[in-house]
């Protein structure tokens, strides 16, 4: 994880770096650090453990410069502390590194060239820039030639985004990238470079991309890329076409609050980009005409995205009758089941940036099976190297707690199956009205954001105290019910499960004591009844029972009564009170909605 960012030509470096980290913190908050030179024979590192806010607090009006790094860390060597901060430096203080992923031989480095230098932390990313130094010094290396030396050394399964300073060269940025995201910002008169588009977007729309294993040296007036063995790269740059205002909190008090509050919008969003006038969905025929070949689809994803997946197949199952599994991206990297013939892959991510799911895509593209990406950032690793990509239309999704992009991603996912139900001359693909049902979703959607102190109070009564809390629920409900649990863990620190409920007999069930929270999720026909009967075995052993129950199943006592949609796009809707009740149980606590511990939004390391 952790947030990279730089700046040369600019004399507001450090309020392009510090912005530029405010926009990144989602990437990690255990610590930030800049370094920043004058070029005047100054330059000044400050780093404080802790949020960005520590750092820029700690900032006095002396800290100036033209060019400059900026890091905001989630811990993986060494514990969080001012030490173990970006930017790291050289002994001699002339060279300055931030990195964002995981150099796995950093152990061996050390003892290969550094065993007579005093390291200052526990961290990989020091090992690079000392050993810059000591190959400068020792080699009488240029800098250009060292941090090349060091690029080579690094294994090949390790994982890096560097930003080098040479306070010798103060107007360089030397820029390399192996798996990590990275990205060059070209502004007027100045030039940046940052972990994502978002970071930079205040100061420019213009990016270009970096590739891996190549050497970026970056100047106020110039790019320029080699491969490692010094052979020129020539690039367009591309435009990035988002509102930079997009990223800000408005009035909320939390991102998730209004990313929630944003979801009927970001349907309506979808139907106007995914339908033509006559109601048909537009899908690039070449994704159809691709995955219409295929024998079998593989969804890929982590976390929430993986749930989103759970979704997905059961639609693509339904309307274009290709057997779909789901997989999460950890696992399938390094334990890859038996495939079929003719695999087609679907990688789901709303940061297009998680390292698990570019492994499997990594693999995938070295056996040439064709894949497609949905992601909710345009340009990102996973959409670069994906044969297709579908964008999700959310806007930037801040929160560490992915909300709008889990509904975005089922709703792109139902125009996919749509779509290709209808290339495959599916009556019941062709039947479906997704354009008219995904504006029932939105309407349905406001009418429970709009129900928040409701939910605010079942939060508060409810769920406030235990230690534990079960969210349970059969098939699509299911699928739900396991998202509707890690929002809740993640943000509440209720260590909450979300379980089949024919499951619950054959073992959980021992976990139920006087209080505990158990709340069924009930939206399909066929299951209702068997979700409300293992609803009250839980309650007959003193569990307090919660329901989000589709109103046509509705029944007096029934706590949380979400609008009918079409059965299959249940969750769209049941996962909103979900959401909420998270959201509140967590502000009722007094905890960071936003920046849960011990998380960070964009998990690019493995
Ligand atoms: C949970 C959450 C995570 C992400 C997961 C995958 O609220 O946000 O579980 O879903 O880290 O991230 P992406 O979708 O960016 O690949």
């Amino acid at each position: 994880m952790c947030g990279i960012v730089g700046v040369t030509g600019s004399n507001r470096s450090v309020e392009i770096l510090i912005n530029g980290l405010k926009s990144l913190e989602y990437r990690g908050y255990d610590s930030a650090g800049i370094y920043v030179n004058d070029q005047n024979g100054h330059d000044y590192l400050v780093k404080r453990q802790g949020r960005i806010a520590n750092l820029e607090n700690a900032l006095t009006d002396d800290v100036q410069g033209l060019a400059g790094i900026g890091h905001t860390r989630w811990a993986t060597h060494g514990q969080p502390s001012e030490t173990n901060s970006h930017p790291h430096y050289s002994n001699d203080k002339r060279f300055y590194l931030v990195h964002n992923g995981v150099i796995e031989n950093y152990d061996q480095l050390k003892r290969d060239y550094l065993s007579e230098v005093d390291l200052n932390s526990q961290t990989d990313t020091e090992v690079i820039v000392q050993l810059v130094a000591y190959f400068v010094k020792e080699n009488q290396m240029s800098t250009k030639a060292a941090f090349l030396k060091v690029l080579r050394l690094i294994s090949s399964d390790s994982s890096y985004a560097f930003v080098l300073m040479d306070r010798e060269e103060p107007e360089m940025l030397y820029v390399a990238k192996n798996k990590s995201p990275l990205l060059i910002g070209l502004a007027d008169g100045y030039n940046m470079v940052g972990s994502d588009a978002i970071s930079m977007l205040k100061e420019t729309n213009q990016f270009m991309e970096i590739e891996d294993h190549e050497l970026v040296m970056v100047t106020p007036d110039n790019i320029q890329l080699e491969d490692f063995d010094g052979q020129e790269h020539h690039r367009d740059s591309f435009t990035v076409d988002m509102d930079a205002n997009a990223a800000d909190k408005g009035a909320y008090p939390y991102y998730m609050l209004k990313e929630v509050d944003e979801q009927p919008a970001v349907m309506r969003r979808i139907v106007s980009e995914y339908f033509d006038q006559a109601g048909n969905p537009s899908v690039d025929e070449a994704i159809l005409a691709e995955m219409a070949k295929a024998d079998h689809i593989y969804i890929i994803g982590a976390g929430t995205s993986y749930h989103a997946g759970l979704v997905g197949a059961r639609l693509l199952e339904k309307y274009a009758h290709i057997p779909t599994s789901v997989n999460i991206s950890s696992e399938f990297a390094y334990d890859r089941p038996l495939l079929s013939q003719k695999p087609f892959f679907i990688f789901l991510s709303q940061s297009g940036e998680t390292a698990d799911s570019r492994q499997v895509l990594v693999d995938v593209n070295e056996h040439q099976w064709p894949s497609l990406t949905l992601t909710n950032v345009d340009k990102s690793t996973l959409s670069r190297e994906a044969t297709f990509t579908m964008l999700l239309y959310a806007g930037p999704e801040i929160a560490v707690a992915s909300t709008k992009a889990y509904t975005a991603q089922i709703a792109v996912e139902a125009v996919l199956a749509k779509a290709l139900g209808m290339y495959l001359a599916d009556d019941q693909a062709q039947a479906f009205d997704l354009r008219a049902q995904l504006g029932a979703v939105a309407n349905g959607m406001q009418a429970i954001t709009d129900s928040k102190e409701d939910l605010e109070a079942i939060a508060a009564r409810f769920l406030s105290k235990p230690r534990n809390a079960f969210y349970i629920g059969r098939g699509l409900d299911w699928t739900v019910s396991i998202e509707a649990a890690l929002k809740l863990k993640e943000i509440s620190y209720v260590q909450a499960e979300g379980f089949a409920s024919g499951e619950l007999k054959h073992g959980t069930i021992a976990l139920i004591e006087e209080g505990t929270p158990v709340i069924g999720i009930i939206t399909q026909d066929r299951t209702a009844g068997l979700t409300r009967s293992n609803l009250e075995e839980t309650q007959a052993r003193g569990a307090n029972a919660i329901t989000i129950v589709a109103r046509h199943l509705a029944q007096d006592n029934d706590t949380i009564v979400i609008p009918d949609v079409d059965a299959d796009l249940t969750p769209l809707l049941s996962v909103v009170p979900a959401q909420l009740l998270a959201y509140y149980t967590s502000l009722g606590k007094g905890l960071d909605v936003d920046k849960p511990r011990n998380l960070a939004k964009s998990v690019t390391v493995m």
